[in-house]
């Protein structure tokens, strides 16, 4: 059975990507940004997941303000850059996994989920840029450590979907991710955010309280999250605040109780508040913290619940 092991949630802003394609990360503008992101790295690289699902929003570079999705998942074998305001990144075509993907897509949709199938599109930085700050710099034609089921959601044009009908979703895609025959391990990134208005009299706008609140109720209580309106995230968090009701299928995808591992906000990187989070399934001996446990202290820990399931005679 394939299984859901971690969400990752983490902005995308473009300039990011420009920062880290030209060579600037050390400048320290955008050293701040790049820091807060290295131990995700380290613990992206001993998660090893067999393949992550990336819930991202297409900003007019797949598809237009002429036809849009509310909900696209990628079902294709590759996904190539697209072209952006920077020019198409150097980064890795994002091979897919269509077999997992199309499995979810039927799941889903006998879930009363309809989701548009996308056998060809490219993606941007809104799914580029958190890979980057998750998986490192890969050169252009090297390969991304995993393949990637892309979930491309509207949030640019109204009406976007609502944060609740994001967190069922979420709940949708967990079913058909574990009733999936092969064995593989997970992740499923939410990303966009956090608050940021980019045009308009209010541009520049950003509330560190609201992400932080935001942050504190994805991890504890995303049924509460789940309930706000559009208005409020565009009254409170921005116009663009509203990408982070994707943050909301990823939080929906996991246990009703998680290990919030990781966190860090930092303001601004452009006009947007860089928000990022890891929250991990608790499932007994797998998540970071009791990985990170010295390995006596974790191999004591783990004759302990073997005894106890002997004892309770399940074994
Ligand atoms: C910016 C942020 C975004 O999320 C985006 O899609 C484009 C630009 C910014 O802060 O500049
Ligand atoms: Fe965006």
């Amino acid at each position: 059975m394939a299984r859901i092991i971690a969400g990752v949630g983490s902005s995308h802003v473009p300039a990011i990507g420009a920062a880290l394609d030209n060579g600037k990360t050390e400048e320290p503008y955008w050293k701040r940004v790049f820091s807060g992101f290295e131990k995700s790295q380290a613990w992206m690289r001993e998660l090893k997941p067999d393949v992550a699902i990336i819930v991202y929003n297409d900003h007019a570079s797949a598809f237009s303000v002429e036809m849009i999705p509310t909900f696209a998942l990628g079902c294709a074998a590759e996904f190539p850059p697209a072209d952006e305001g920077w020019g198409p990144r150097p980064v890795p075509v994002v091979e897919g996994y269509p077999a997992l993907a199309s499995h979810i897509a039927q799941s889903v949709i006998l879930d009363e989920f309809d989701l548009t199938i996308c056998n060809k599109m490219e993606v941007d930085h809104g799914m580029t840029v958190p890979m980057n700050l998750l998986f490192g710099k890969v050169g252009k034609n090297s390969h991304w450590p995993c393949p990637v089921i892309p979930l491309a959601v509207n949030v640019v044009m109204y009406p976007p979907p609502t944060g609740h009908r994001c967190y069922m979703l979420g709940r949708a895609i967990r079913r058909a991710v574990e009733s999936y025959p092969d064995d593989l391990r997970v992740v499923i990134f939410g990303t966009g955010g956090l608050s940021h208005q980019i045009s308009g009299p209010r541009a520049g706008l950003i509330n560190s309280k609201w992400d932080k609140n935001f942050l504190d109720n994805l991890s504890k209580n995303p049924k509460k999250l789940a309930k706000i309106p559009h208005i409020d995230y565009m009254r409170e968090a921005g116009a663009e605040g509203i990408e982070m009701v994707m943050w909301l299928i990823m939080r929906g995808a996991l246990d009703a109780k998680v290990d919030e591992v990781y966190r860090f906000y930092t303001v601004p990187a452009s006009k947007t508040a860089v928000g990022h989070i890891i929250l991990e399934n608790r499932k007994r001996g797998s998540s970071w913290a009791a990985r990170s446990k010295p390995a006596a202290k974790r191999k004591r820990a783990a004759a302990r619940a073997t005894s106890a399931v002997r004892r309770s005679g399940k074994r």
